[in-house]
């Protein structure tokens, strides 16, 4: 039996995640950085965030510091043209919402432009200025907090967060601000479960966890660890549906093989001249 879910024919708003947040209805969202892999999760899952994990999935660096707004719109522009039914939320790099208010609402502005339903951005109660900012320019903005990406140099590293009371207690305080700044959702990454089930209770806005336990409000992985695309070290809190990377490169290396033996192409993939014309390119000769 199937389990792909029938293609979406109403799209997932911000209003029909209020609604489920009411309804207790949990919602799934994966990264998306192409049409490819757009085109895979837009029929299943409610969320597609074009994460600024592009930089370490897809684009070879270390982390997401590196990752740019001009690469950021490239890879949005991609997952755009595929119209996604799904909440398409587009990722703020790291210094594209720093430096000035003006500067951060040309930057999520332009991704509202190229077809992003919302921006994410990352961090606590003193981005909630920016939030407001984004929000009054009719820019709606998914929060995320704890193990925040772009924090790597101050937290020393990708660490479980919130994990002392004055951490704890500040990331409830940090969800809260940035409730009231007008987000209308938060990302809680690499938290311990309880204090992710405390902020999600606590909220009338979804939490979507990364690490945060099975309490939040839905749950975020990255397409490629759900299918088992990345290479190298795998996060506790992932699970992978598929050994995707073996897969395909079993798949390619019967096609590479077929190749070098002269199976492939065969009849059915190749060409053929029209009744006749074979002699004529028969009895061709060079000149
Ligand atoms: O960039 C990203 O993929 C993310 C998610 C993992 C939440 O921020």
């Amino acid at each position: 039996m199937s389990h792909i879910a029938e293609a979406r024919t109403e799209r997932v708003t911000i209003p029909t995640l209020q609604r489920w947040k009411e309804e207790r209805r949990r919602v799934a969202m994966t990264t998306a950085y192409d049409a490819v892999t757009a085109r895979i999760a837009d029929p299943i899952v409610d969320i597609v965030l074009v994460g600024d994990s592009v930089g370490n999935v897809c684009l070879g660096f270390d982390n997401t510091l590196p990752v740019s707004m001009a690469m950021m719109n490239h890879h949005l522009e991609a997952v755009a043209r595929t119209r996604p039914h799904a909440l398409l939320v587009a990722d703020m790099p790291f210094l594209s919402f720093h430096l000035s208010a003006d500067e951060t609402l040309r930057n999520a502005g332009g991704f509202l432009q190229r077809g992003a339903d919302a921006v994410k951005l990352e961090g606590g109660a003193k981005r909630a200025e920016m939030v407001r900012a984004l929000v009054d320019c009719e820019i709606p903005v998914m929060g995320h907090l704890g193990l925040t990406p772009q924090s790597i140099n101050v937290m020393g590293g990708f660490k479980v967060q919130g994990r002392n009371a004055d951490d704890a207690l500040r990331l409830l305080d940090d969800a809260h601000r940035l409730q009231e700044a007008g987000c209308f959702a938060l990302v809680l990454e690499g938290i311990p479960a309880e204090l992710a089930a405390r902020a999600t209770e606590s909220l009338t806005i979804p939490t979507i966890g990364i690490g945060a336990g099975p309490s939040c409000s839905g749950q975020v992985l990255v397409f490629h660890d759900v299918l088992g695309l990345t290479v190298g070290h795998r996060p506790k809190f992932v699970r992978a549906y598929a050994d995707g990377f073996q897969l395909l490169q079993e798949a390619l290396s019967r096609w590479a093989a077929d190749v070098r033996s002269g199976v492939f192409p065969g009849p059915r993939e190749s060409y053929r001249l029209p009744e006749g014309l074979g002699e004529t390119i028969a009895s061709w000769a060079p000149t």
